[in-house]
């Protein structure tokens, strides 16, 4: 039997685009306001928990509220526009509507206290590289066979409903 050339083309691009990992899909997404990881974390030093408090204490690692931007831009660049965005925001006592680059279904939980804490598994294995980002990035793919893999090998609980509830 003769195989259309075309049909075993079209198949094998639809399997190499299924191959892909996800984030070679996905260009960074414009937030609502510059916020760069690059400068605050890398050259001004700042600490993950900082900013993410909840990370060593609750299920969420949390997103930092307009308050804890302004303890220092109250006084630090307030001639810049991003920085005017900021004070906007502040003014109008609105939340910044930032986009979501990592999240997991709604179905899987995924207690950041645990690994971060007890598990002492540093942030930037999960979120590799978001350190020098100007646009925040998700590079590493939240699969079950990534969770699964660090599980079996750290001899933590690899049961349905750990991360099924
Ligand atoms: C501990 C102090 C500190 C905190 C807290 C902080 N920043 Fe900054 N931020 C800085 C410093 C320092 C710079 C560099 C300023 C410069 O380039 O001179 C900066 C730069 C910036 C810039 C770039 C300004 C420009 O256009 O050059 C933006 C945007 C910004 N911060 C947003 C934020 C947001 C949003 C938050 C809250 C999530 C935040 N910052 C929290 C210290 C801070
Ligand atoms: C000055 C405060 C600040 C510091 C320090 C900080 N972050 Fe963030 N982080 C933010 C803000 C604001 C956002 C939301 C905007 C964005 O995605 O860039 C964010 C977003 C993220 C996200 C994406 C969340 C999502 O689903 O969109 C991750 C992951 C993250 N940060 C991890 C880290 C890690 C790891 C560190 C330390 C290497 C760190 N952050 C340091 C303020 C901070
Ligand atoms: C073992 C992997 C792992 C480690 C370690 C880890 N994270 Fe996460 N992080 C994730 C996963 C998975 C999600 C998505 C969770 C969800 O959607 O429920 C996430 C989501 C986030 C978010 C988005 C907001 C939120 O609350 O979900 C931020 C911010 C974040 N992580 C920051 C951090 C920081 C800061 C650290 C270190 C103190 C850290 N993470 C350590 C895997 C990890
Ligand atoms: C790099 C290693 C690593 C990765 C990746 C990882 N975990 Fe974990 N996880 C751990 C460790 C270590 C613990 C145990 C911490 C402790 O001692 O309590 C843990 C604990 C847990 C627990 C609590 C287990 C219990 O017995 O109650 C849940 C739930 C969990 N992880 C979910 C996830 C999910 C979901 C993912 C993937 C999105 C994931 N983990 C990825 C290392 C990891
Ligand atoms: C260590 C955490 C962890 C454990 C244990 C785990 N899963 Fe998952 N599972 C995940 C993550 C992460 C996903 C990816 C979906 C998402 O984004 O939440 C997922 C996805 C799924 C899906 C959705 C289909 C898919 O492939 O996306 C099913 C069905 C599923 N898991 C069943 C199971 C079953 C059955 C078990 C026990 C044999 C199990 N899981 C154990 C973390 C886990």
């Amino acid at each position: 039997m003769k195989r259309d050339p075309l049909a075993a083309i079209a198949a094998a691009l639809l399997a190499a685009a299924l191959l892909l990992p996800a984030d070679s899909a996905a260009a960074p997404l414009e937030q609502p306001i510059r916020y760069s990881h690059k400068v605050h974390v890398t050259d001004y030093k700042l600490d993950c928990r900082f900013c993410h408090v909840n990370a060593t204490k609750s299920a969420y690692a949390g997103i930092p509220s307009v308050a804890k931007c302004m303890m220092c831009h109250r006084v630090i660049a307030t001639d810049r526009p991003e920085i005017r965005k900021l004070a906007q925001y502040w003014k109008e006592k609105k939340p910044i509507p930032w986009f979501r680059v990592t999240e997991l279904q709604e179905y899987t939980y995924f207690p950041h206290f645990r690994m971060v804490t007890y598990g002492k598994v540093p942030c930037l294995t999960c979120h590799p590289g978001i350190d020098k980002d100007d646009i925040a990035v998700q590079r590493q793919e939240f699969s079950m066979g990534w969770c699964l893999t660090c599980h079996r090998g750290r001899g933590v609980s690899i049961d349905c409903w750990t991360c099924h509830i």
